[in-house]
């Protein structure tokens, strides 16, 4: 199927494009009354995401909607520990929860490496459906969260402000975590591939929980493994998103990845010379700069632009939108861009 639109393809690969493609992490299903009214009609999350035709609405509902030049499958990062063995519940309101966590050598035992087209069927069903209803019209993302992310994740059973526990693991069991790390690398690229063999035209990697660790520690436990996904997926352009990690852009410079994603924390001028001129860069709009008025909005908006004028550039927020930004000032955000 020929792509109307590849903008986002073209820009990750450093071609010209006639103006900067856009997109926004979380777009699918946070700010959209027309995602709430289809997530009422199930159980919850995990129903929707396991519900293929109701997955592919709602990736294509910000394409609908909103105007952007990609759509992102409607699924979860954490749908990898559960096809390792370790499934997760969404507590309303409270976020991901597992009820089994792995911290020990004999919970290492009880997973699996995942295989993409067995154990995440639904999520290969909702691309494919999704492909065949978008019928061209954007490109489709892909995604994954990083080994690191994943593992403070399952080490932990929930979310943390300190991520402590998974922290500890790397001070006291290194062997541990490099088997556990492997484990999920090794799953993360047979999900990817999948993926793409599905349709997906781009993926990305959410390290999500990077900018927690120390330069070396970054390195050792996190670089190291995203760094196997980048060198095996060679089959579309790969994206990768380390929120907070400002003292690894150099080092990601140097991943055989298309794009590097930037928080909004990160200078963009400052991180252009860090990564180089072989990658695109994608962002990074503070997500917070889309409470203002529409006139701050656009501001905000011109003034991102410019900082990235002459660079290699997918435009999207430093982060995943807020669940409570207006989608009308989303609006605005993405005609400032088109029009720049
Ligand atoms: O980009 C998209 O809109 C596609 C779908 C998507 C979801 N999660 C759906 C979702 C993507 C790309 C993700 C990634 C994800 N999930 C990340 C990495 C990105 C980031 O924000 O840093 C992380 C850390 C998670 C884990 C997760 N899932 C948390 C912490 C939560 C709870 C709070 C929240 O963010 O909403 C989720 C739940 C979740 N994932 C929802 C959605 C639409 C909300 C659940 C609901 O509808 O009840």
């Amino acid at each position: 199927m020929l792509l109307q639109n590849d903008l986002l393809l073209r820009a990750a690969r450093g071609e010209k494009t006639e103006r900067t493609p856009v997109w926004l992490m979380r777009q699918a299903g946070r700010i959209l009354p027309e995602y709430r009214a289809v997530r009422e009609s199930v159980s919850g999350f995990i129903e929707l995401a396991q519900t293929p035709e109701l997955a592919a609405e709602v990736t294509i509902q910000p394409v609908d909607l909103l105007g952007v030049d990609a759509a992102i499958i409607f699924s979860d990062i954490l749908v990898i520990p559960e096809a390792m063995g370790l499934p997760y519940e969404m507590v309303e309101k409270r976020g991901p929860w597992f009820p089994n966590t792995v911290r020990s050598e004999s919970d290492l035992k009880k997973l699996r490496i995942a295989e993409g087209d067995n154990d995440l069927q639904y999520v290969m069903d909702a691309i494919q459906i999704t492909k065949k209803n978008l019928n061209g019209r954007v490109p489709l993302i892909g995604f994954a969260g990083a080994p690191w992310t994943i593992f403070a994740y399952m080490v932990e059973g929930s979310g943390s402000k300190t991520f402590s526990l998974s922290r500890e693991k790397l001070y006291r069991d290194p062997v541990f975590s490099h088997q556990l790390l492997q484990l999920i690398t090794d799953s993360t690229i047979n999900y990817l591939k999948a993926q793409i063999r599905a349709g997906a035209d781009l993926v990305q990697l959410f390290d999500s929980w990077a900018g927690i660790l120390g330069p070396k520690q970054y390195e050792e436990f996190s670089l190291k493994y995203i760094s196997q996904i980048c060198d095996a997926i060679t089959e579309v352009p790969v994206t990768v998103f380390a929120k907070g990690a400002f003292f690894a852009r150099e080092a990601l410079g140097k991943l055989s990845c298309e794009t590097i994603g930037l928080d909004w924390n990160m200078g963009i001028e400052e991180s252009s010379a860090l990564i180089g001129p072989s990658k695109t860069l994608q962002g990074n709009l503070d997500p917070a700069a889309l409470y203002g008025n529409p006139d701050q909005v656009r501001k905000a908006t011109q003034d991102m632009m410019g900082q990235f004028r002459g660079k290699r550039h997918i435009a999207n927020l430093g982060h995943g939108v807020y669940p409570d930004i207006d989608p009308e000032m989303v609006k605005v955000f993405i005609q400032t861009v088109k029009e720049f």
